[in-house]
């Protein structure tokens, strides 16, 4: 597979403290990779040098290089606009705006210059059919975004996302505050979307990496300890401290 992600020698530092040591890695496209390993040990920094969350924190400092299509998303030229565009992420406690069901989906492309009503209706429509919402709130999309529960909520995230059409999608954690039936319903969305996006996720729950990632990553201490096939990650480890943390020893 290709990989789209390419991130080479990357350190990354919140003021003195050394969060990320020379993280190596290529993401293949059209996948599912799982970012696992336990509290602290950098996952969501990672997750957020992949679309420059991080450029909000101040104090932070990187080295290194990110490349996604072959493009150094950290180079002078680069719109974060765009990029964010290109890069959309899921957080763990869903975050809909205090705006309609329709005005959430519709947010990300009216902000991108869609002004057709006709063209909007289709961009919800679609969005919240491929997030497996649309049956649930196609007769009252007026009604609040708030009103809606929690997975219903995180599943209206990832239309928001996916409704101005990113080539990755980043889950920080985004069942971790659900119930186990609104979780397995975006696992199934999130298995049946990686034909068309790559899937960056982030999971502290091991089963759910095994279950639906293809490729998995274990950090400790900010370093990558151990990426490879999901299968063999979880069956064969080579390295004594991944065997330790996914046979739950620690963490
Ligand atoms: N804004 C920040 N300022 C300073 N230090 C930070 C900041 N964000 C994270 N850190 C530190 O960087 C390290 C990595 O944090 P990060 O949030 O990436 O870990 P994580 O693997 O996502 O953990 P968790 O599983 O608990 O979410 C931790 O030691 C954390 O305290
Ligand atoms: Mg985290």
């Amino acid at each position: 597979m290709e990989p789209i992600i390419h991130i080479d020698k990357l350190n990354l530092y919140y003021s003195s403290y050394h969060a990320l040591k020379d993280v190596s890695m290529d993401i293949p496209e059209k996948a599912i990779t799982a970012f696992i390993g336990p509290s602290g040990c950098g996952k969501s920094t990672l997750l957020r040098t992949l679309n420059r969350m991080n450029d909000m924190i101040s104090g932070t400092r990187i080295e290194g290089k990110v490349q996604i299509g072959g493009t150094d998303i950290y180079s002078e030229d680069v719109h974060v606009e765009a990029l964010r565009k290109q890069v959309g992420m899921v957080f763990q406690q869903p975050n809909p705006f205090p705006k309609s069901i329709y005005d959430n989906i519709a947010y990300g492309p009216r902000l991108h210059g869609v002004r057709n009503k006709a063209e909007l209706d289709h961009i919800v429509e679609t969005s919240l059919k491929q997030s497996v919402l649309w049956e649930e709130v196609k007769n009252f999309l007026k009604r609040s975004a708030l009103s809606l529960s929690g997975g219903q909520q995180q599943r209206l995230c990832i239309a928001r996302a996916l409704a101005v059409q990113p080539d990755i999608l980043l889950m920080d954690e985004a069942t971790s505050a659900l119930d186990p039936i609104s979780t397995l319903k975006i696992e199934e969305l999130v298995q049946e979307l990686k034909d068309k996006y790559t899937i960056v996720m982030v999971t502290h729950n091991m089963h759910q990496a095994a279950r639906i990632s293809g490729r998995t990553v274990f950090f400790l201490n900010g370093e990558v300890v151990e990426a490879d096939d999901t299968k063999t990650l979880f069956s064969t480890p080579q390295d004594s401290r991944t065997e330790d943390y996914i046979s739950g020893r620690f963490g």
